[in-house]
């Protein structure tokens, strides 16, 4: 009886072949086929060595990138956007060590962890709005294992809005804006726009935005 009810616990990362999202779940089973090498599964949240107890900021992207983290494994690994953020991370003292863009660079995230909205990759990076609400169902416990999280920073508005719905608040009354700053559930949530490739060429977000955002992140875990 009680082994059935500790089982029935919300697990924080989904199974290796996680069938709750039937079109990811086919997509990546196509990818597997095509590039047998890669990763091609739920990207697992990213930690610190110190482990779950040292984390005081989470940050949530959208989702893997297809020839980012859905082939290295790791979140914001191998496409543009880990460059400015990891970059912008060891510069704030929230990782260490060199960023290679590979997994096995051996950069170190500093009481901080990385996770995803969504932990498959979309066709086109675009999960659907059914693909987002089930896969809180991982965000949820992701953000309850860290029992001393003061901030979560959102990266988009799709990240941002499925995080106020996992801390329990309303969408409309925690919108999302760059540079935002809003309490939901007894977490800061900071928002930004996402490091994404486009955003940056479209000037939509500058590193200095960026940048900006993580000083005033910064600032706030050493109050
Ligand atoms: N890679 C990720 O892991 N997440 C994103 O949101 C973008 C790229």
């Amino acid at each position: 009886m009680r082994a059935a009810v500790l089982s029935a616990a919300p697990s924080p990362e989904p199974d290796r072949d996680c069938p709750l999202c039937p079109r990811l779940h086919d997509f990546i089973a196509a990818w597997r086929k095509r590039e047998p090498g890669w990763f091609n599964a739920p990207v697992p949240t990213f930690l610190p060595p110190e482990g779950e107890s040292s984390v005081r900021l989470l940050i949530v992207g959208l989702a893997p990138g297809l020839r980012g983290a859905n082939r290295t494994g790791r979140p914001f690994t191998g496409d543009y956007a880990g460059d400015l953020l990891y970059g912008t991370l060891i510069a704030q003292g929230l990782a260490r060590g060199e960023f290679k863009a590979r997994p096995d660079d051996g950069l170190e995230l500093v009481g901080t962890a990385i996770t995803n909205a969504v932990r498959c990759v979309p066709p086109d990076n675009k999960p659907v709005g059914a693909e987002i609400a089930t896969c809180r169902t991982f965000l949820k416990p992701t953000i309850a294992r860290f029992a001393n999280l003061r901030a979560i920073l959102t990266l988009g508005s799709i990240a941002h809005q499925s995080t106020v719905r996992a801390l329990g608040g309303r969408v409309a009354a925690l919108p999302f804006r760059h540079g935002g700053r809003q309490e939901a559930g007894g977490i800061t949530l900071f928002s930004s726009y996402h490091c994404s490739r486009y955003n940056t060429n479209t000037g939509v977000l500058t590193e200095d935005m960026f940048v900006n955002v993580f000083r005033e992140i910064a600032a706030f875990l050493q109050s």
